[in-house]
């Protein structure tokens, strides 16, 4: 997290470079560094999918996906000139010597040397063949070579790797094995988005920079910690891809994004805010997640999946119509989950994750409740007296609060819960970056810190796949077990209820 660190002249080679998410985040991100100046001078993109299109036909195309981002048409027109296009198929061997080609003929034309940023926006199965034909293709020429000209800044190539990161243990350490085959670890860059939002950055500021926090953050005065991430769409026109093998709640959401944010916000204090020394803390949460046995699992996780429903004014169809997906199917699109963390701070503080879609209300918010006091002083209203929480928005309406008990005025000692509040847009006066911004100026930079290790998502993986072994054996009879539009099913507040809690659902 060195922000001193300027950024050096690259290319950065997307593959699925007229995907969705190309259009939608890759380069409104790249053009939002590029408008701030924040990308370096020496700066330039090639995009490569199969469709044929020319550099200007491309340009077009990404331009056309959402005008009202590149409304400044004098930036538009000087970023377009840094923006390429090559056709070709990534999992063919022999598309290679064309993709290599061009890189050298954008990297001369830019002077962006030898330092390139593989991008892979695709979807998962092309990812390792791609890795491997950039191996093969000795498209990794220099990586860390100590012989360099000069030594101090040898070119880089680095690699971008989009979720989902496998889809049990076994097949992402098999992607990282793949992954190690033609990159150093150093090069690695495992994305994910939610590292990159500005509250979960902020986590680390609020517990490591201030005093107030950090010697209450610990199963001492913490009585458990709720992180919830809802969704109110359903799955829309992605249902063949979520009914499949890599999608619903838990591998989409829980294992990756869930239990990264569980990650920050439980780790010690790292001795340095160098990547490998954040990456050390984290990856001992990540170790001391307990895994559940195979009987434990109905006791601490709930499969949900939503049934037709409203919305305000809009009517949600049921899960199971949504073309694509199979009207039996079994996915999870809610899952929550009583998780614990074994280590000297956490040891029997629970964990409440859940994520859903087609819920209430868009959130991400992790809530931390407070112990009561050790004596009851105020008896006569014990019983309405809510926890001390401190409640963090991740997403939308970032900020954070306190709620504690105050004293209402006017006579006698009447007790009601008050709240102290930071909100990042009227505190800045502005919206927070989008995080896909924030991750690729500091994959541009090198620095490692908000990218995960290869052990993190090893870790994770395991720590979620006996629920989806039992999940997977023992077919759920009452799916669909929630209307659209609410916070999930009941099974889910009884998950809370059986330990005397509830669920805070974001107001
Ligand atoms: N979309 C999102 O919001 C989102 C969010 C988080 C993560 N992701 C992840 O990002 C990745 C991309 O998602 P997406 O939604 O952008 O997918 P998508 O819309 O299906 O785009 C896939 C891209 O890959 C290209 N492609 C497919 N086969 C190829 C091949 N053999 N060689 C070269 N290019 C090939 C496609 O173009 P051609 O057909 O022209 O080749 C297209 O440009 C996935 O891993 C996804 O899980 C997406």
């Amino acid at each position: 997290m060195d922000s001193q660190n300027p950024p050096r002249q690259c290319l950065m080679v997307i593959f699925g470079a007229s995907g969705d998410l190309t259009k939608r985040k890759l380069i409104p991100a790249l053009f939002d560094l590029y408008a701030r100046g924040q990308l370096p001078e020496k700066f330039a993109i090639l995009g490569v999918s199969r469709t044929a299109f020319t550099d200007n036909e491309y340009r077009q195309k990404v331009h056309e996906f959402s005008p009202q981002t590149y409304a400044d048409k004098e930036q538009w027109k000087s970023f377009a000139d840094h923006l390429h296009y090559h056709a070709g198929d990534s999992t063919k061997l022999e598309a290679f010597a064309g993709i290599k080609q061009h890189i050298s003929q954008v990297a001369e034309a830019h002077g962006t040397g030898e330092n390139v940023v593989y991008y892979l926006s695709m979807a998962p199965q092309f990812f390792e063949p791609t890795i491997l034909n950039i191996g093969a293709s000795e498209m990794v020429t220099e990586g860390r070579r100590y012989c360099s000209i000069n030594r101090e800044k040898p070119p880089w190539q680095r690699i971008v790797v989009e979720k989902p990161f496998g889809s049990d243990p076994a097949s992402a350490a098999h992607l990282n094995d793949v992954l190690a085959s033609v990159f150093d670890e150093e090069e690695i860059y495992r994305i994910d988005h939610y590292l990159g939002k500005e509250l979960v950055q902020n986590l680390m500021v609020l517990r490591f920079a201030n005093t107030i926090f950090e010697p209450i953050w610990n199963r001492s005065y913490l009585d458990h910690v709720q992180i919830t991430a809802s969704e109110t769409v359903g799955v829309e026109s992605r249902g063949a891809y979520y009914d499949g093998p890599t999608g619903g709640a838990m591998r989409d959401m829980v294992q990756s994004h869930l239990l990264q944010v569980l990650a920050v916000m439980a780790m010690e204090p790292p001795v340095s805010l160098d990547a490998e020394d954040v990456r050390t803390e984290k990856i001992k949460i990540f170790k001391a997640m307990r895994v559940p046995s195979y009987d434990e699992v109905p006791e601490l996780a709930v499969r949900g999946q939503y049934g037709a429903g409203q919305l305000g004014d809009q009517a949600i169809e049921s899960y199971r119509e949504t073309q694509g997906v199979n009207p039996q199917s079994q996915t999870d699109t809610y899952t929550a989950m009583r998780m614990f963390v074994d280590t000297w701070r956490w040891g029997g503080v629970p964990f409440y994750l859940r994520s859903g879609k087609a819920m209430t209300k868009k959130s991400t918010q992790i809530v931390l409740y407070f112990k009561p006091t050790p004596h009851v002083l105020f008896r006569q209203l014990a019983h309405q007296h809510k926890a001390n929480q401190i409640v963090i928005n991740v997403q939308p309406d970032e900020g954070i609060r306190i709620r504690f008990e105050g004293k209402v005025p006017g006579h006698g000692m009447h007790v009601k819960d008050v709240e102290m509040e930071f909100d990042y847009e009227q505190q800045w006066n502005a919206k927070p970056p989008d995080g896909y911004a924030t991750l690729l100026y500091d994959c541009i930079r090198g620095d490692q810190t908000l990218f995960k290790h290869r052990d993190e998502i090893e870790c994770a993986w395991k720590a979620v796949q006996p629920v989806l072994d039992y999940w997977k054996a023992n077919p759920q009879e009452d799916l669909p077990n929630y209307a659209a539009g609410t916070w999930g099913p009941e099974a889910a507040d009884s998950l809370l209820a059986q330990d005397n809690r509830y669920w805070h659902n974001p107001e």
